[in-house]
């Protein structure tokens, strides 16, 4: 028998509108809340797929390094694909990102989105296949998200969720930049996270009964244009998640001194009229979201704080695509 492979790239989403928390009902890392996200294109990730029937048992090479942590959730995700190939071979899986991984940058999101797309596409199942956003909802909650491109949103319905792009990237062009704090991974994950916070924020039932609001409003602002009032939403989202995580037990900061900094200097930025706004996710990164003519100063101011590493910048970004194989 011979070697399928394919190969795939992704890149990561930042949720404007975000979701933390899984449903309790036991069902397969469904999420309590729905998501808008958009795709970065600044940040890629490049993901090769062999299912060889030489193999044993599933192989993960993350950033050229094998990475046992990671087996359950690779093997769960193509256990439900060869469910649907009617195959039993096993994968050897490549993956590499040209940015921090497990920092806060959703590289989980990119990895799974760009797994599921190339490793179906070795076993021949068609792109289009509405389950390919249920398999990479296996290893990440927002990796849906990364299937497209634009602004994008993530809904719940029933026992499944469907993802679907609401505009391109060329419908409202933004460009994101990104303020590296750290290239650390971070202590505790999203899924352990989300779970601590679930059972133990007292402000975890009051994020679950404000959300729908949140997200009505947000399409509403996408729908107009209105830059000034995605930034209010989108920064007031951002921080009611981080005030479940605060009142977490035991506390999920996941801010360090410079990402309060560079908060400050954005919100300062626009009081000054510069059209930005911030999201934070599960890391001390800053993600500023601004209109593309703001972008060089945005870049400029964040890159000369105290404590920012570097800067990385991009417009937004494209779905999950197909590259040969031996790109
Ligand atoms: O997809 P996960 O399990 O890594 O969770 C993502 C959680 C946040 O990034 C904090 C929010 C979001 O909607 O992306």
């Amino acid at each position: 028998m011979t070697i399928q492979r394919a190969a795939a790239v992704a890149h990561p989403n930042v949720a404007l509108i975000k979701y933390w928390g899984k449903r309790s009902d036991g069902s397969v890392n469904l999420p309590a809340v729905d998501s808008l996200s958009v795709t970065l294109a600044a940040l890629r990730t490049e993901t090769r797929v062999a299912f060889d029937p030489a193999l044993a048992e599933d192989e993960l090479l993350l950033n050229g390094v094998a990475a046992s942590g990671e087996q359950v959730r690779l093997t769960a995700c193509l256990d439900a694909l060869r469910a649907v190939a009617g195959t039993s071979l096993r994968a050897r899986v490549e993956s590499r990102n040209d940015f921090p991984t497990g920092a806060g940058l959703a590289s989980s999101a990119s990895g799974y989105a760009a797994l599921t797309v190339a490793a179906a596409a070795a076993l021949g199942l068609d792109r289009d296949d509405p389950r390919l956003g249920e398999v990479a909802r296996i290893g990440s909650g927002s990796a849906p998200r990364s299937l497209y491109g634009g602004f994008v949103e993530l809904r719940n319905r029933a026992d499944q969720t469907i993802c679907r792009q609401l505009l391109s990237p060329t419908d409202w062009p933004m460009d994101i930049v990104v303020a590296v704090t750290t290239e650390a991974g971070k202590e505790i994950s999203s899924r352990d996270g989300m779970t601590q916070s679930r059972d133990s924020s007292p402000f975890y039932a009051a994020w679950l009964d404000s959300h729908p609001g949140d997200m009505d409003a947000a399409l509403s602002v996408l729908g107009e244009r209105d830059f000034g009032g995605l930034a209010d939403l989108a920064e007031h989202n951002c921080l009611k998640m981080h005030a479940v995580m605060l009142t977490t037990r035991p506390p999920l900061m996941y801010w360090s001194p410079t990402t309060l900094a560079c908060l400050h200097h954005i919100r300062q930025l626009r009081k000054d009229g510069v059209p930005v706004f911030f999201t934070v996710d599960a890391g001390p990164q800053v993600k500023a979201i601004c209109l593309p003519a703001a972008a060089d100063r945005v870049e400029r101011e964040l890159a000369g704080l105290d404590g920012v590493l570097r800067t990385i910048r991009g417009g937004l970004g494209a779905g999950v695509r197909l590259i040969p194989v031996d790109d």
